[in-house]
């Protein structure tokens, strides 16, 4: 995937070393971004052309731009890993890369190519490698967060599918996602915000979604929370996911079972990598309908011993307990969880180039 169909902009006055490396030794998560961004647009008439790596800045966008009112807009989530011999990584791209054209196909935008997708990171990276944090121990999960997104930026106020769209990548270094790193984090059940419904918009990847999710992450943080978990809007009664991240849900006999996908819950990237190495681990991964009840139950009688959430961001992060307005459902007694911590030590192996890539995950960018 030749990354020279990107033109090189470079930016004249990139960041200082010594600034980088301060903020490389702290990055927090998503506050900080690297010198340059990537950028291919798309019109009806022309398809997809000028692809650019450009200095990282403010865009220019007419205020009738349709992604301002209508929010005709997607994005992704993927990370690069900076290995022991200075190369770098990322994780499962092609999967990223389906998963942004099937949520441009339900938001009706243009669909990009793994080529253009894949190569629009290679080209980025070309450029921004120094931005790739190099871990300080096997427990460290420093990372350059990549933030691929498309929006439509055709001034035009009438509701149809935009003819003018942009293309960006844009990237920042990333510590853990959770200041507790592997510490259980607590979740609220939202009761009165669904995040999606039946043939609405929750399987894709679009900035609505997480704008629905706001009323309800801010009632959690009011309760001490750090997350929001949602139950299915025809029924209240099914687990969904977190808004942002999926659940697992470890049973005492090895099974480890997440919800079913439908279309009203995110097909994670990390979702699909634990089922398989769940699998590689000998326990029995199953996808299935997952009621509160069961959660109830299951953690009451301590046939469930462990509950994590998983995404590209946060990696994977036990559940502590899941308040609602009537209960707190912990499970029974501390155990640690083992399970999520073998799990993740084996995807971060994985994804840091410390174990054999098995599975054929990882895809060298620089
Ligand atoms: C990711 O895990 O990459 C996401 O996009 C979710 C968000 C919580 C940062």
């Amino acid at each position: 995937m030749p990354t020279e169909r990107f033109e090189l902009l470079p930016n004249a006055a990139p960041t200082a070393d010594a600034v980088r490396e301060e903020i490389l030794a702290n990055p927090g998560f998503g506050q900080y971004f690297t010198d340059h961004m990537a950028h291919v647009r798309w019109t009806l008439d022309a398809g997809w052309h000028g692809r650019e790596v450009r200095p990282y800045g403010p865009l220019t966008l007419d205020p009738a731009a349709a992604v301002l009112h209508y929010a005709q807009e997607i994005f992704e989530g993927i990370k690069a890993y900076r290995h022991a011999d200075g190369s770098i990584w990322t994780f499962r791209p092609e999967k990223n890369a389906e998963r942004f054209r099937r949520s441009a196909r339900r938001l009706a935008l243009p669909e990009l190519t793994d080529e253009d997708f894949i190569g629009s990171l290679k080209a980025l990276l070309a450029q921004d490698h120094a931005w790739v944090p190099t871990p300080r121990s096997e427990a460290d999960e420093c990372s350059l967060y990549l933030r691929p997104f498309m929006i439509a930026s055709e001034k035009f106020l009438g509701v149809r599918p935009a003819q003018e769209v942009d293309y960006y990548v844009i990237a920042s270094p990333a510590a853990a996602y959770f200041k507790g790193g592997v510490e259980p984090v607590s979740i609220w059940l939202s009761e009165h915000y669904k995040r999606a419904a039946p043939g609405g918009t929750g399987f894709a990847k679009c900035g609505g979604n997480y704008a629905a999710s706001l009323a309800a992450q801010k009632e959690a943080s009011a309760q001490g929370c750090g997350q929001v978990a949602f139950l299915d809007a025809a029924e209240n009664k099914w687990i969904e996911e977190l808004g942002g991240m999926n659940l697992f849900f470890v049973f005492k006999d090895g099974r480890i079972a997440t919800p079913r996908l439908t279309d009203t819950i995110l097909e994670g990237v990390t979702r699909d990598s634990v089922l398989t190495l769940a699998r590689d681990e000998g326990l029995t991964p199953e996808e299935r309908p997952i009621s509160i009840d069961e959660w109830r139950e299951g953690a009451a009688s301590g046939e469930i011993t462990e509950v994590f959430a998983c995404g590209t961001a946060a990696v994977i992060t036990p559940v502590g307990e899941l308040v609602t307005e009537q209960e707190r459902i912990r499970l029974l007694g501390d155990n640690g969880n083992p399970i999520a911590k073998r799990l993740r030590a084996k995807l971060l192996d994985l994804q840091y180039g410390r174990v054999e890539d098995t599975h054929g995950w990882l895809t060298r960018l620089v």
